[in-house]
């Protein structure tokens, strides 16, 4: 996959809830109206339809994890926005990541670019869910933008009640992590080709 200049990039944004009024689908729907020019930007809606992983069946997929991954395939980048669940990563969202990292190398999240950001009602912003997703995605061997980062706290007052993002700086910080992820991507574009080494756990 090498892209040339005028290769558009599709983003794919996974949200970590399954709530309805959830604040990080609502981030990811705010930043699609952020992509630089030639980056679209897609919120990924089911991820409700991922069951609890079960190695008996990771050869015979189920069809929410085909379509998981297929969705994922066709994305040039993935954007995470994670809750923080009792300091730490939502048991959904580590269920998905489980599925994928026993895929297909060239289907999973492995060699994939991906960015995390997060938002929570409390005052820390998911930093412990960020930095233990972070640590989640580099073991399956995804590239992992480190920089600029986003930790949405004190939600309900950077949201309207409709869940439109109303507060300028965290537009503002959000569109610099969305332009920073397609700038990864195209760097990253030569090494995403990297071979995979078949797992032996
Ligand atoms: C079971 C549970 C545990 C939570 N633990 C934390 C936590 O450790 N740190 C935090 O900042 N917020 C915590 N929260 C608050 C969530 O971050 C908050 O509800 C957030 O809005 C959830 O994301 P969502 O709006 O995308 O659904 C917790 C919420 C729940 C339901």
């Amino acid at each position: 996959m090498t892209f040339r200049p005028e290769r558009s990039l599709t983003i794919l944004g996974i949200p970590g809830s399954l709530r309805h009024g959830s604040f990080n689908r609502a981030l990811l729907e705010a930043g699609e109206e952020l992509t630089p020019p030639g980056t679209t930007l897609t919120v990924y809606d089911h991820l409700e339809e991922v069951p609890l992983f079960n190695q008996d069946f990771e050869d015979v997929a189920p069809g929410g994890v085909t379509r998981l991954r297929n969705a994922i395939r066709q994305a040039d980048a993935l954007l995470i926005a994670t809750p923080e669940y009792n300091q730490s990563v939502p048991g959904v969202l580590k269920n998905a990541i489980d599925w994928l990292s026993r895929s297909d190398p060239t289907d999973g999240i492995a060699g994939k670019p991906v960015a995390v950001i997060g938002a929570t009602t409390g005052p820390w912003g998911t930093r412990l869910a960020q930095t233990q997703l972070r640590h989640i995605l580099v073991s399956c061997q995804a590239l992992v933008l480190s920089n600029p980062t986003l930790y949405v706290r004190n939600a309900r007052t950077v949201f309207d009640q409709s869940g439109l993002l109303i507060d300028e700086e965290t537009k503002s910080l959000l569109r610099n992590v969305v332009r920073a992820l397609a700038d990864w991507t195209r760097l990253m574009s030569p090494s995403a080709q990297i071979e995979v080494p078949t797992r032996t756990d």
